[in-house]
């Protein structure tokens, strides 16, 4: 039997679609919490295998979700080509920054990452042992864009200004920089394959501030280039996109870099993107997660509104960004009850 989430990622349509939530480990559950609290912090969590994997295993032994995500983080690909990194509590990550042509030469050479990222697989091995049988293993990176929004601001940014200023003041500096993450995202992927990921995801949270030729050079391309050389080193592991705020750009991302799935994020009409997007094959998505802190009748016509718009194609049922702290566990139960009760009223 075919796990249910490659049967999607296949370009089956499954009487009921397979389910799982972005940061489905996370601090909504009191068990997270006090891991995480045993680990120390943040970061010793995602470099602890055991307790890593542990977290990662949580959420699906209250949920039975269709796939579980490795436990990491987007953010330990810069740390391992040698930027600083840390988490400031109630703020988020801080990096060095990367601010000209020195900042990039400094840093190591793509496949000198695995050192440090080696807890990482460990996390990939254990989890591919322990998971249930029918639990499909996501790995993923974030997408060059990205991770080089956070490199070169040394922080979440708004508007990822200092990025574009990067871009477009010295143009050089900036694809030298995306090239070496592209690089390093590739070896990264593989890896987490080569140790036991059946699937893997894109994350490029911030795809939607890129417009124009910008968005084909640096949201699309990079995608395409990380897709293609996995797709030639693993060519039976599908691989999701999630370009976030894509909006228009969503049709043909899919066709454009060879993935097999697009995740979508909230901002997505799902009536069309059933038409623009899930005609390319399985789309992922997107249930706002203010849901899952609210929950009640809105939660069930929500979920069952989007059941029923993706019910006639390939369709993985998630959110269309991560869960927030705030949520109530309970109404992520009532979620996965709806979708697995099969009504789409
Ligand atoms: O989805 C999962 O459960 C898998 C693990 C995962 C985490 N981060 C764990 C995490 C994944 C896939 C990510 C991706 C990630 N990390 C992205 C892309 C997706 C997105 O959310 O847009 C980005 C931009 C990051 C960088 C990052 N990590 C930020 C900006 C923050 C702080 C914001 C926050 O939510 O606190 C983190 C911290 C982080 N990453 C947490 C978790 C569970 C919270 C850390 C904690 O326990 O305090």
């Amino acid at each position: 039997m075919t796990k249910t989430i490659l049967r999607a990622l296949a370009g089956e349509t499954l009487p009921v679609p397979p389910i799982w939530m972005m940061r489905q480990a996370g601090r909504y559950l009191p068990e997270y919490r006090a891991t995480r609290a045993k680990a120390g912090d943040f970061l010793s969590l995602c470099y602890n295998p055991e307790l890593a994997a542990e977290v990662t295993l949580q959420p699906l032994r209250r949920y039975g979700f269709d796939a579980a995500i490795l436990f990491a983080d987007i953010l330990l690909v810069p740390q391992a080509l040698g930027a600083d990194l840390w988490f400031v509590t109630g703020e988020g990550p801080r990096l060095s920054t990367i601010t000209g042509a020195e900042g990039v030469a400094a840093l190591k050479p793509a496949d000198a990452i695995h050192d440090r990222l080696a807890p990482i697989y460990e996390t990939v091995r254990i989890l591919s042992r322990e998971l249930p049988a029918d639990t499909t293993l996501i790995g993923f990176a974030g997408a060059p864009w990205t991770v080089a929004t956070y490199m070169i601001a040394g922080r979440g940014t708004p508007d990822q200004g200092p990025a574009h200023a990067l871009k477009d003041g010295d143009r050089a500096t900036f694809e030298a920089l995306l090239d070496r993450i592209t690089a390093a995202t590739i070896e990264y992927l593989s890896a987490q394959i080569e140790a036991g990921a059946e699937v893997v995801k894109l994350f490029d949270s911030w795809a939607g501030s890129l417009k124009g030729a910008d968005f084909d050079r640096y949201a699309l391309a990079p995608a395409k280039r990380i897709i293609t050389e996995l797709k030639a080193r693993h060519p039976n592991v599908p691989i999701i996109a999630f370009p976030r705020e894509a909006g228009p750009r969503y049709e043909g991302f899919a066709k454009a870099t060879g993935a097999d799935c697009v995740a979508l994020d909230n901002s997505v009409d799902p009536t069309w993107a059933a038409a623009h997007v899930q005609v390319d094959g399985c789309v992922q998505g997107n249930l706002a997660s203010r849901h899952m802190v609210t929950g009640g009748q809105d939660l069930v016509d929500e979920t069952r509104a989007i059941v029923k718009a993706f019910s006639g194609g390939p369709h993985i049922v998630n959110l269309g960004h991560g869960i927030t702290p705030d949520a109530d566990p309970e109404n992520v139960a009532l979620m996965v009850e709806t979708v697995r009760s099969g009504a789409t009223g």
